[in-house]
């Protein structure tokens, strides 16, 4: 056939055929590409069987944490899925810890695209992947977290707590007063819905020195009384933590969904685009947060500078590796803020509705840690703890320990390879990506004695008897990613289990209730309904 023929033959064709025949061409070769890629990758391994454009992501559901842990059952403690990438999943610790060994990766999860259109990407913390300017904020937080700044910091954890405590009171009398019982009152109520308010505005008072007020608008929907705080001061904070919570849930959503799903697939393309309007809502949130300190910072003397962590972003000209740095821009300082607000806030508070709910089913482990609580306040007399008090709190750490073990608050990490490596038995080239799965390894028989058993004698016992591999205990992630706020988040659970469970009888409203938790990037404790009562 000429190539006359063939010209002939194209024109021949009508716009509508043309334009199917160039489409089915596209989709082919990219199928075709793609299935070439799956079949000739490096290191096959077992995992859900992928298909083109979404990859995994249908398999994935609406718990990850479940997800993972039927990929661990069904394939193994190395298995592969794919997502907006090629990911290996790790679900054994000695695997892990060559990918956390100190000399190792840093990176966690670079040329992202669902990163780059949130804005994370190469700002602040969690998303940053350029080495020398995560270096720098890295350092920065180790020095605003520093041991001085949590004794600080107790302070105000005290004073809000001691808030809730009278909004409690409030209602539980509101309750009694029904039945002529002032002084003798229960009240059910939500333990999710106030630790997560709580948290949210111990960090909001660390991070910036001022208040939200999550706490009271909690309280003015379940109280007759209104707190006398202007409405619109507690609405304001109120939908500062909902962007929070959304904020979280598009992490996930722009991080394991591909581009294409999130640009042309219509449901997506609405949740994605609702995703960015609430990112910008909080961005400008911050940003006008940094503005107003900063025309208060010029207008200061230093002397009476407030010592929170957002004045300590702008004034910071850190000195790292001996490198001078200028002080940081206002995007720089708005990204650390909210890897404040996103690493503090859910994660603690999660953690102590696991911490309760494991409480409350093991009335022997509540008895023995409220021996230690009673014996460390009495003996020293006074109302509040301090860092050091609360550090001597052994068996409530061991308990935090155990909680996190069974209920990771971040059930996993990314990890992505700059050099060749070998784990389990493979060799992987640079530029592999994996997914660490903490539950996977929090559970391993081969590391834990009767590992879906709650006992924080786990971490007690320090004779050679104990077969238990404590270095697979590792909620906070490790090596040079290892979380920063591990002693605060430490800290401030102690001393709310210590104030907590020494002024309070709590159960669980119903103890034959499972813990509700959706797991998504991190995992959220939807509801904990518990009865209080003042502890005589
Ligand atoms: C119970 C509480 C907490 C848990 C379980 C937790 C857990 C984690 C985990 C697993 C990581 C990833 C580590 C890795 O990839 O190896 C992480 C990173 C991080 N966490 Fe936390 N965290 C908690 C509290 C906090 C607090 C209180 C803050 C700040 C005030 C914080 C700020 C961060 C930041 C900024 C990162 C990113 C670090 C980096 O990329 O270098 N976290 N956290």
């Amino acid at each position: 056939m000429s190539i006359q023929t063939i010209i002939e033959s194209i024109k021949s064709v009508n716009t509508i055929d043309l334009f199917i025949l160039i489409f089915a061409t596209c989709i082919s070769t990219y199928i075709f590409n793609f299935y070439y890629k799956y079949y000739t990758r490096p290191n096959p391994l077992p995992g859900p069987f992928p298909l083109p454009f979404f990859g995994n992501s249908h398999n994935c559901g609406p718990d990850v944490k479940e997800f993972y842990e039927q990929c661990q059952q069904k394939y193994g403690d190395i298995c592969e899925v794919m997502l907006d990438r090629r990911y290996i999943i790790l679900s054994r610790p000695n695997y892990i810890k060559k990918l956390f060994s100190p000399a190792q990766f840093y990176m966690r999860l670079p040329n992202s695209q669902g990163t780059v259109e949130l804005g994370m990407c190469n700002h602040g913390l969690f998303f940053n992947e350029t080495y020398k300017s995560w270096n720098y904020n890295k350092q920065f937080f180790a020095e605003a977290l520093s041991a001085k700044f949590i004794e600080a910091s107790i302070i105000n954890i005290n004073q809000i707590y001691e808030e809730m405590s009278g909004y409690w009171q409030s209602l539980g009398k509101q309750n009694a007063s029904k039945k002529n019982n002032n002084n003798n009152w229960t009240l059910e109520t939500d333990f999710s819905a106030w630790f997560h308010g709580f948290i949210n505005d111990v960090t909001s008072i660390l991070a910036t020195g001022k208040r939200t007020y999550s706490i009271t608008s909690y309280y003015n929907t379940l109280s007759i009384n209104k707190s006398e705080l202007p409405d619109a001061l507690v609405e304001d904070g109120n939908n500062f933590v909902k962007a929070l919570v959304k904020f979280l849930e598009s992490l996930l959503f722009f991080s394991f969904y591909s581009p294409f799903t999130r640009h042309y697939v219509p449901i997506f393309k609405s949740k994605s685009n609702s995703y960015l309007s609430n990112r910008d809502y909080l961005y400008n949130k911050l940003d006008n947060i940094v503005k107003k300190r900063r025309t208060e910072i010029k207008e200061m003397p230093e002397t009476r500078m407030k010592k929170d962590m957002l004045t300590s972003l702008i004034t910071a000209e850190t000195v790292v590796e001996g490198e001078k740095f200028k002080p940081m821009t206002d995007v720089e300082i708005r990204m650390n803020l909210l890897d404040i607000f996103l690493g503090g806030s859910d994660t603690t508070a999660n953690l102590f509705c696991f911490i309760t709910y494991y409480l409350c089913k093991h009335p022997n482990v509540k008895e023995k840690m409220l021996s230690e609580i009673d014996s460390i306040s009495k003996s020293f007399g006074k109302p509040y703890l301090s860092c050091d008090d609360l550090r001597k709190l052994k068996y409530c750490e061991a308990i935090i320990k155990e909680a996190s073990r069974l209920m990771a608050p971040v059930p996993f990490t990314f990890r992505h390879t700059t050099s060749e490596c070998e784990i389990a038995g493979y060799k992987w080239p640079a530029g592999t990506d994996f997914h660490i799965n903490f539950a996977g390894a929090h559970g391993h028989p081969e590391c834990w004695d009767n590992p879906k058993i709650f006992d924080p004698d786990k971490f007690c016992n320090n004779d050679n008897d104990n077969d238990n591999d404590r270095s697979a205990w590792m909620p906070f992630g490790g090596g040079k990613r290892i979380c920063p706020g591990k002693n605060l988040a430490t800290i401030e659970l102690l001393l709310l289990m210590s104030s907590v469970y020494k002024n309070y009888n709590v159960e669980l409203v119903n103890e034959h209730e499972p813990l509700k938790v959706n797991t998504q990037l991190i995992a959220n404790c939807t509801e904990l309904k518990v009865r209080i009562s003042p502890r005589t």
